[in-house]
């Protein structure tokens, strides 16, 4: 049996983005009997990012929400809220002991921010650089290695997290035995890449997304906004476009290629705006009703939370205690 694991900071609102790239493909696998599957809401790690309480309040609920209304079930999945689980943050602790500096000197996240600094010609180089930034990869480590986890789904940018992983546990077996389990990241390269409102990727950092759970008619007309060239209605038009690919991303083979055929015949840009946002809409009709209920109930996720966070302590609390022994901590007598 396979372990799948992965998490998601919780910093911002879920997009057609995330949905696409991360959450559909997610709940897919999490039903195959094959794998036993965690999923959890990265709250420490957004303290890295965010120091607005709200928004970092809001977005749990938003993250936690969007996926148990896209049909995450928790029965199946260990779903929890990172903070509930007080062994990752003694974990991380343990592996920080364990961790070269150097290493994290290498970290790209933390590599940027000290490059920004230099070229801002900052006398510090390391001017608002919090050691939560400095350590993340630590805590991320925490967080896969608790629960032994085989595969990590993960961005591309990531990949450097899953070695230093990798290495981190490598270096704690080799001076205390076999433990820990080594993740492999997987970066999936088949599902599609959005592009947001003005041409760039969709993402959060360039606020430039379609969330997931807007009301339908702001759904539209955010559609509608997209980019386009300025070819004329009946203009042949070229598929290999950011519309097009949305509209795969969405559709059954059979519509994509019925599309392609009207994009090389010519049509409106308008007519196909409106057919995506059409299938778009079909697909997230359901979930959206039950995002809405979901969001008027915070308790209701507040106590599927809970029972995950049960479920996830009966193992990261005996396997905390194995690791603690391992380093020469426990009883007495
Ligand atoms: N760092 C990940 C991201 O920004 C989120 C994350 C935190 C994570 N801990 C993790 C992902 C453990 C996978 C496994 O996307």
């Amino acid at each position: 049996m396979k372990t799948v694991l992965t998490g998601i900071t919780t910093t911002g609102t879920p997009h057609l983005g995330n949905y696409v790239g991360a959450i559909r493909p997610a709940i897919a696998e999490s039903r195959d009997p094959n794998t036993r599957s965690f999923l959890f809401l990265a709250d420490l790690h957004a303290l890295i990012k965010c120091h607005d309480p709200k928004q970092i309040h809001q977005s749990t609920l938003e993250v936690a929400a969007s996926w148990l209304a896209l049909g995450l079930d928790p029965e199946v999945t260990t779903f929890y809220r990172q903070s509930d689980i007080p062994e990752i943050p003694q974990l991380t602790w343990i592996l920080t002991c364990m961790t070269a500096k150097g290493l994290m000197n290498r970290a790209h996240a933390y590599k940027a921010a000290v490059q920004a600094n230099e070229e801002e010609r900052s006398a510090d180089p390391d001017a608002g650089i919090t050691m939560g930034l400095y350590c993340y990869p630590i805590l991320m480590a925490a967080d896969i290695l608790m629960f032994n986890a085989h595969v990590v789904p993960v961005g591309k940018d990531q990949v450097q997290h899953l070695e230093m992983t990798r290495d981190i546990a490598q270096r704690f077996n080799h001076h205390y035995g076999e433990h820990f389990v080594l993740p492999e990241a997987r970066v999936d390269e088949s599902v599609a890449v959005l592009v947001g409102l003005d041409g760039r990727k969709m993402s959060k950092s360039y606020n430039n997304y379609i969330p997931l759970f807007v009301p339908q008619k702001t759904l539209r007309k955010m559609i509608m906004r997209m980019v386009t060239n300025s070819q004329g209605p009946d203009e042949p038009k070229d598929p290999n476009c950011p519309i097009f690919e949305m509209y795969r991303a969405f559709a059954t083979p059979e519509q994509t290629e019925d599309m392609r055929r009207r994009f090389h015949e010519g049509i409106a840009w308008g007519t196909v705006k409106q057919e995506l946002f059409e299938l778009i809409d079909a697909e997230l009709r359901e979930p959206r009703q039950r995002y809405e209920e979901l969001m008027r109930h915070p308790e209701h996720i507040e106590a599927i939370l809970q029972k995950g966070a049960a479920k996830a302590r009966e193992i990261s609390a005996p396997f905390l205690m194995r690791i603690k022994r391992a380093v020469g901590i426990s009883a007495l007598g």
